[in-house]
C-alpha cells in the first residue's frame, strides 16, 4: 500500500458547492465563507467561475467575490475558466490559479460548454498558455470520469488520454472528476491506475461526487494507491447544472475525519471547518448533507 502521509484538500464548495443552487448567494455571504475555509488551514479554496453568466447566473459575481478576498500567503484561490473572454476577467480580478475543465464524454461536454472535446481541449490549451505567460497556476479537471449521466459507461483510457494532454500543455495538476458520483472502489481504482500510466500519481486529484453514497469508498480505495490531493466541499455542497443527478460532492467535513482517522496530515483545523460548514447552512437555510458534522454538532 502507497497510503500517502499527508493529503492536499481543495475545498471546491464556494464555486462547485455554490453554482447549481436554487439562490444566488450573496457576495458578502461567497466572501466570508472563502475567509472562513482559508482560516481553517485549507490550502486551496475553490473560489468562482467566470464562465458565461447566462449559462451559470449563481458565479456571475465571481469579479466581485476575488477581487474583495483578502489572501492569506501561501493560500490557493482558483477559479473555472472556459475560454480567453473568461481568462481576461480572471486576470483583471487578481487571479492567480485557473482551473480548465473538459470531460471524457462527448455530449457532455456539448451540455456543459458547447463545445466538443477537441474544442475544448483547444481552448485549454489557449489559455493554459495564457495563463503561464501571466505567471498563473494552471490546474484541469476532466469530468465523467467514473460515467456520464447521457452516455453511461466511460472507457479509462479516454480520461487518461485527456489527463495526459491537460499535464503536457503545463497544468501543474489534473483532477478526475466523476461528476455523478457514480463510481464505485475497484472501478475508481482502476481509472486512477490507467491514468497514472500516463501522468505521475503526484500530480492527479480526485473530485468525486457523492451522489451514490460511494465518495469516501471510491477515496479510501485510490489512497491506497497513492494518491494525495483531494477535491471537498464543505457541507457536502455542490452539483453541476448540466449533470443530471448530480448531488454534492463528498462532505469536506467526512474527508477530514477520514484522514484524521488513518493518521493521515492536512494541516486543517476539523472544527474550524465544522463552524465554516455550519455558516454556509445557515445562509443557504438547509441542514448539511455530511454525517460527521450532523454527528459532531449533535454531540456538541
Ligand atoms: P457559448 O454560449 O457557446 O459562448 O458558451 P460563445 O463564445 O458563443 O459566446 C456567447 C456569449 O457569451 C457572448 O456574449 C460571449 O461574450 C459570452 P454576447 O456577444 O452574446 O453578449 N461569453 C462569456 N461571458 C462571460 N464570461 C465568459 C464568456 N464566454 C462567452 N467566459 C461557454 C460557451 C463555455 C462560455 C459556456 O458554455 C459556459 O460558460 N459553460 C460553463 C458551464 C459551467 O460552468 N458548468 C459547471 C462547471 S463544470 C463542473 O462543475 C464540473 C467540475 O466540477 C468537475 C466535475 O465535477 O466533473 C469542474
Ligand atoms: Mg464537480
Amino acid at each position: 500500500m502507497n497510503m500517502p502521509k499527508k493529503v492536499r484538500i481543495v475545498d471546491v464548495g464556494p464555486r462547485d458547492g455554490l453554482q447549481s443552487e436554487n439562490i444566488i448567494v450573496p457576495t458578502e455571504n461567497k466572501i466570508q465563507l472563502i475567509h472562513s475555509l482559508a482560516a481553517a488551514g485549507i490550502p486551496s479554496v475553490e473560489s468562482g467561475a467566470f464562465v458565461s453568466p447566462k449559462w451559470v447566473p449563481q458565479m456571475s459575481d465571481s469579479e466581485e467575490v476575488l477581487k474583495n478576498i483578502t489572501r492569506i500567503k501561501g493560500t490557493s484561490y482558483p477559479v473555472l475558466v472556459p475560454n480567453l473572454k473568461g481568462f481576461e476577467r480572471a486576470r483583471q480580478a487578481n487571479v492567480e490559479e485557473i482551473a480548465l475543465f473538459s470531460a471524457a464524454s462527448e455530449t457532455f461536454s456539448n451540455k456543459n460548454t458547447n463545445c466538443t472535446i477537441n474544442e475544448s481541449i483547444n481552448r485549454a490549451h489557449e489559455v493554459c498558455e495564457a495563463g503561464i505567460a501571466e505567471g498563473m497556476k494552471v490546474r484541469g479537471y476532466i469530468s465523467c470520469a467514473l460515467g456520464c449521466p447521457y452516455e453511461g459507461e466511460i472507457d479509462n483510457t479516454r480520461v487518461a488520454e485527456l489527463a495526459s494532454e491537460f499535464n503536457k500543455m503545463g497544468c501543474y495538476e489534473v483532477s478526475l472528476g466523476d461528476t455523478i458520483g457514480i463510481g464505485t472502489p475497484i472501478k475508481a481504482k482502476s481509472m486512477l491506475s490507467t491514468v497514472a500510466d500516463l501522468v505521475p500519481m503526484d500530480k492527479l486529484a480526485l473530485h468525486f461526487h457523492d451522489s451514490y453514497g460511494q465518495a469516501l469508498a471510491n477515496i479510501l480505495a485510490c489512497l491506497e494507491l497513492g494518491v494525495s490531493t483531494i477535491d471537498t466541499a464543505v457541507s457536502g455542497l455542490g452539483g453541476c447544472p448540466y449533470a443530471p443527478g448530480a448531488s454534492g460532492n463528498v462532505a469536506t467535513e467526512d474527508v477530514l475525519y477520514m484522514l484524521n482517522g488513518l493518521d493521515i496530515d492536512t494541516g486543517i483545523d476539523f472544527e474550524a471547518v465544522i463552524s465554516a460548514g455550519e455558516y454556509i447552512c445557515n445562509v443557504l437555510s438547509r441542514t448539511t448533507t455530511s454525517k460527521v458534522s450532523q454527528a459532531f454538532l449533535a454531540a456538541r
